[in-house]
Order: structure tokens, then C-alpha cells, then sequence
């Protein structure tokens, strides 16, 4: 059942693009907890398509009715359902792709896995519009994990070949993290106009790019997480590889440890104030699948929007001929942006998985 996840914090995703709406089921947070739509609100318009100019032209309010589990501005502790309904769908867009399958989309998997009955418009359950409830789950994983006093917030690290620097230490405080989440395209230099380029230079060029997103968290404890199957890496790392566009995830200095020495990969133990650290933090935080104490750091690839308009060569996976193909509709040239606060909510939920599992 790929709807679903979780043990301690268990989720249920569900609605298509173009369908009446989307939503998530959330189970297992406990009662009591302060549910702040402001905040939520807030959270799902970082997502929102519409708002920005280097991202697409659908726009949607993306507005969350909470349909259960919340009384009087609290969890109850029984499932939490948030419905999102679709108010701005044009299912004409996508007449051409009935049959032809765009390349780097789902049409052709979908078309086999479902036996042709999936519901294509807007890529029905495949599109990217999905990752809206994750970011509803992760605004309620946010409230949680901050009662334990937990931050997380993400940057753009790179836009096709523009990179800026990664997390440094001096980055990694709650207020600096809270800061660069209120930023409307979040970057630590000042690479936003040259990242920007990028992206309007591919759409001018009927074509789109991708990036890397970094993400930090701070302030979780040492001893969150488990051995093997439900290591933090394991965990986030299914959570991240949900997202739509995501290929590839590393945790700390990630592919990168794999040309150091140990001498160099290793981080050296220190005391600071009595408290249990790191020198360095290549190892990202886990150890072992288990939090050290030190910043989670993890490192998303989110590739090139699939949908572009130069035309592509295809197939028509019903006829089976060979095809080409000119994607209509509004897409966004880059979706990077927009999956910022998507991977910051994968990444929260993840460690409100690790919280629960010791709670229990
Ligand atoms: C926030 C967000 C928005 C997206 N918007 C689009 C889009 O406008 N057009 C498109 O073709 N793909 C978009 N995608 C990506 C597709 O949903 C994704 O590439 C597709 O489902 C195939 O899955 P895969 O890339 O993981 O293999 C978006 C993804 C995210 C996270």
C-alpha cells in the first residue's frame, strides 16, 4: 500500500491533481498538541504554486480544512484529516497526453502499473501537487518537534550549474534557520539573481532545470532513531525519495565522504560545556541510525521539471508507436523552489517518527 507510512506517526496521502481534492491522514501525534492554522497556512503558501515568478502560472489557495482530530485549536489524539480541495484545474491542458507518455513523467509507469486506469489529468496522483498535504503533515510535525525544541529549515544550494556554499556551523541556530525560512527564495550568499537566470533562461528556451536542496535540523537530542530498517537515514530517506522529482539523498558530506580518508571523514568527540559534540559534522548527525546530538544534515537532488514544452521524442503507450510530443499546460520551469518547504516537511516528519518511537 504505497499510500501509507509509518510506525509511531503514521500517514495516509491521498487525492489526485485534477480531482476533487488531496489531502493526509495523521495518526499518532498526541493530544494536547496546539494546532496554529495561521501557521499552517503560512507553510502552504511557501509551496503554493503562483506565487512567484520562477514558478508556475496554475494558482491554487491550497487552503486545509481540518476535517478531524483537532478540537478547540488542539490535537485530540485521535486521526487528523486535512482535506485541500482543487479549485484550479484545467484538465484540457492535457488532451495531447492522453496517450502519448512525456518523457521523465510517470504517464507510461502509471498507464502499466494501473492497468490504464489511473486518472492522468495533471498527472493525477503523480503530481507534484501531492507534495501539498506532506507539507500539512510536516506544519503538525513542526508544532510537535518545537516542543522539544526542534528547527529545521532549508536553502537552495544549487540551480542547474549556480552554487552557492553549504551549511556552515554559524548557519545552524534555531533563530538563523527561522530567519531563512521566511525568506521568499532561500539562499545563504547572494546567488538568488544568478539562480533565477537560470531558470528564466530554460523556460525562454522552452526547456527547465533543477537544483539541490539543502536541509538542517536542529536541536534534536542524541539517541533519536534505530539500527538498520528504522535509522534515520532509512526513515527520512523514504520520505524524501516520496517526493516527486527527488533522485538522489545524502546525509552529511554525503557521496563526497567517500574520498576522504577516515582521518578526515571521521568527527573527532569533543565536550563542550559538559554537553557530548562533534568537532566536525560529515557524518550529518546519525550515527549508527541514531541522532548524535549534532545538526541533522541532508542533501536533496530534485531533477529538471519533466514537463517542457520543446517538443520530445515519445511513444503512444496504447496505439505502441513511436511519437512526439509538445507539453502543454502550466508548468514550472524549475521546481526547486517550490520543493523547499516539501523537503523540510519530510525531513520533520521523519524525525517526529525517531521522537515517537522513544516516547512511546
Ligand atoms: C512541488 C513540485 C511541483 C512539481 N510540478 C511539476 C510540474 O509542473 N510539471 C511536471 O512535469 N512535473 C512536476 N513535478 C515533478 C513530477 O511530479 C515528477 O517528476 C513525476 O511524478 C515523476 O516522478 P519522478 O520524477 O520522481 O520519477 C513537481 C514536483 C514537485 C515536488
Amino acid at each position: 500500500m504505497s499510500g501509507n507510512w509509518g510506525r509511531n506517526l503514521r500517514l495516509s496521502i491521498f487525492g489526485e491533481s485534477h480531482g476533487a481534492g488531496i489531502g493526509m491522514v495523521i495518526d499518532g501525534l498526541p493530544a494536547g498538541l496546539p494546532v496554529d492554522e495561521g501557521q499552517i497556512a503560512t507553510e502552504m503558501a511557501r509551496r503554493a504554486p503562483g506565487k512567484d515568478p520562477a514558478a508556475t502560472a496554475r494558482k491554487e489557495a491550497d487552503k486545509v480544512r481540518l476535517l478531524s482530530g483537532v478540537y478547540n485549536g488542539k490535537t485530540t489524539g485521535t486521526p487528523i484529516c486535512g482535506l485541500i480541495e482543487n479549485t484550479n484545474t484545467r484538465g484540457e491542458d492535457y488532451g495531447n497526453i492522453q496517450t502519448l507518455a512525456r518523457p521523465g513523467h510517470a504517464d507510461y509507469t502509471g498507464f502499466v502499473r494501473y492497468g490504464g486506469f489511473n486518472d492522468i489529468r495533471g498527472g493525477g496522483h503523480f503530481s507534484g501537487r501531492l507534495t501539498a498535504p506532506l507539507v500539512f503533515a510536516g506544519a503538525l510535525a513542526r508544532a510537535f518537534l518545537a516542543r522539544e525544541g526542534v528547527e529545521a529549515a532549508a536553502h537552495i544550494l544549487s540551480i542547474e550549474d549556480v552554487r552557492e556554499r553549504p551549511f556552515r556551523a554559524e548557519d545552524l541556530t534555531g533563530n538563523k534557520l527561522k530567519k531563512l525560512r521566511e525568506m521568499s527564495f532561500p539562499v545563504l550568499e547572494e546567488r538568488e539573481e544568478a539562480m533565477r537566470q537560470r531558470i528564466r533562461q530554460a523556460k525562454e528556451e522552452q526547456d527547465s532545470v533543477g537544483g539541490v536542496i539543502e536541509c538542517a535540523a536542529v536541536g534534536c537530542p542524541a539517541g533519536w532513531g534505530s539500527p538498520f530498517f528504522d535509522s534515520v537515514e532509512s526513515r527520512a530517506a523514504s520520505l524524501l525519495f516520496s517526493v516527486p522529482a527527488v533522485k538522489g539523498v545524502e546525509f552529511g558530506a554525503g557521496f563526497e565522504i567517500a574520498a576522504m580518508r577516515g582521518s578526515a571523514a571521521n568527527d573527532a568527540l569533543c565536550l563542550e560545556k559538559g554537553q557530548v559534540r562533534t568537532k566536525t559534522n560529515r557524518n550529518g548527525g546519525i550515527n549508527g541510525g541514531i541522532t548524535n546530538g549534532m545538526p541533522i544534515i541532508v542533501r536533496a537532488a530534485v531533477k529538471p521539471t519533466p514537463s517542457i514544452a520543446r517538443p520530445q521524442q515519445t511513444i503512444d503507450y496504447r496505439a505502441l508507436e513511436p511519437a512526439e510530443i509538445q507539453v502543454q499546460g502550466r508548468h514550472d520551469p524549475c521546481i526547486v523552489l517550490r520543493a523547499v518547504p516539501v523537503i523540510e516537511a519530510a525531513l520533520l516528519l521523519a524525525l517526529t517518527e525517531c521522537a515517537l518511537e522513544i516516547k512511546k
